[in-house]
């Protein structure tokens, strides 16, 4: 037997009238704790499960690792390949995102050739069948189940044996041994250990649906994202169309790709060309904005940046970056300062990237200050130039990685000159383009 606390999730090896993390009282619950070796077993071939053997790291075999297709190629570009058996994958997001229409469609598809096993605790079999039918999702294969219990869930899955379970949500999930009400921290957190440790033993793939809060973490906030191999966040873009599944832990692959979705009347469709989409697309556009070729995981991506800089009118000017860290906002103003002979401490400078994308990259930089200096001087950067480019202290424009492919998805897309780093200028020069290349602020500048 161990003690919880329902408040904070804190552990206890003994039951007390207050807890010491969170100072709630009488907040202190009993939980069973699961233990005994439970003998491995597994569901999906090639799954080794874990053992208590001591081996030397050259000794495993890394192709030891299966991934199974999820039958979406921008979900399994998250995922990093695919799902991985034994693996929780904790799918986050706002209320609407489209968590249960994506997993439906995606999950319909790898049930043609695998055990799969929806338990949706949320909504109606009936709303789920009816909205499967409108977007035309082969059903056939799918197994339901509307259960909020976790011991009757798991009870299903010894007869069942899925090799896929989702749970939708786990908000709504409770185990029998608390008292609490579901979605509270104890409950979230003793339902997506029990899963967890099924799933581990197993070789099974969870896939649990989360909600978010508004300040963006999942209820019951550390918890549940150290219990995961892999958290995704399904959010939706400015232009609500659009969605992005983007990875925030992975155990089995990177977490800089992004997958793109757009919301139809039929669910959610692969975007697989998405590098224009983050474009404004104002004709003309108006001072302060310029276009910039970030690079996200492994593709291009053309994203319009925003600059508005005011008189301000307080003695401490306000630097506020949507999508752009604030702190790389003040350096660059700082350098623009210093090297590029305009000083911006009398105003309000404020940074947007369009269409809710996060800028983690340095090569947003000279989009950045070029889009200040535009703003300044109230000119508008001629809709067919593009730039990219980290900056650094000095005043010094440096390269940045994938320059030619960024060169490259720019002019695919009808742009026609550009403002880069100079060792980015590619050897040939593809036609069409004007390149400059730039190694100092003030040359950029100056280009502009
Ligand atoms: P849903 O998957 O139920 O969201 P979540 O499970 O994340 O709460 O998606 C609901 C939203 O998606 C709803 O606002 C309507 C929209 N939607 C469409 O626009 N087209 C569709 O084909 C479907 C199924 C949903
Ligand atoms: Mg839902």
């Amino acid at each position: 037997m161990g003690y919880v606390c329902e408040e904070c999730g804190a552990d206890y090896s003994k039951w007390s009238g207050q807890c010491v993390q969170c100072n709630a009282w009488n907040s202190i619950r009993e939980i069973r704790l699961e233990t005994g070796n439970r003998q491995a077993k597994s569901r999906v071939r090639g799954y080794t499960g874990s053992t208590s053997e001591v081996r030397s790291l050259s000794e495993v075999d890394a192709d030891e690792i299966v991934r199974i297709q999820s039958g979406m190629e921008e979900f399994d570009r998250v995922l990093g390949g695919g799902f991985v058996p034994g693996s929780v994958v904790l799918l986050s997001g706002d209320p609407g995102a489209g968590k249960s229409t994506i997993l439906i469609q995606t999950l319909a598809h790898a049930a043609s050739e695998r055990r799969v096993l929806y338990v949706s605790g949320e909504e109606s079999l009936q709303q789920i069948a009816a909205r499967a039918r409108r977007i035309k999702v082969p059903v056939g294969h799918l197994k339901m189940l509307g259960e909020t219990s976790v011991e009757r869930i798991l009870e299903v899955c010894e007869t069942e044996q899925p090799e896929i379970m989702v749970i939708d949500s786990i908000q709504v999930m409770c185990c029998d041994t608390l008292e609490s009400v579901p979605g509270g921290v104890a409950q979230v957190r003793e339902c997506a250990a029990a899963l967890t440790q099924t799933a581990k033993r197993d070789g099974m793939i969870v896939l649990i649906v989360g909600h978010v809060t508004k300040d963006q973490t999942v209820a019951g906030p550390m918890t549940l994202s150290h219990i995961v191999d892999t958290q995704i966040m399904l959010s939706s873009t400015e232009d609500s169309r659009y969605r992005i599944l983007r990875a925030t832990k992975n155990r089995f692959g990177a977490v800089n790709e992004i997958g793109l979705f757009a919301m139809t009347g039929g669910g959610l469709k692969e975007v697989r060309n998405p590098s224009a989409i983050f474009l404004s697309r104002v004709d003309p556009p108006g001072p302060g904005s310029v276009v910039n070729v970030l690079w996200e995981g492994t593709r291009p991506l053309l994203v319009d940046i925003q600059a508005l800089v005011v008189a301000s009118q307080h003695g401490n000017p306000r630097r506020l970056g949507v999508g752009l860290e604030q702190n790389r906002i003040a350096m660059l103003l700082a350098v623009l300062s210093r090297h590029g002979g305009l000083s911006t401490s009398d105003y309000d400078v404020f940074i947007n990237c369009v269409g809710g994308i996060r800028v983690a990259e340095t090569s947003a930089d000279l989009a950045v200050v070029l889009g200040v200096v535009s703003s300044i001087r109230n000119t508008v950067i001629a809709p067919e130039v593009f730039v990219f480019g980290e900056i650094g202290l000095s005043g010094e424009i440096r390269p940045v990685a994938n320059g030619e492919a960024r060169i490259h998805e720019a002019l695919k897309h009808g742009f026609k000159k550009a403002i880069v780093p100079g060792a980015n200028v590619p050897k040939k020069v593809p036609d069409g383009i004007e390149i400059i290349g730039v190694s100092r602020l003030s040359e950029a500048i100056a280009a502009l």
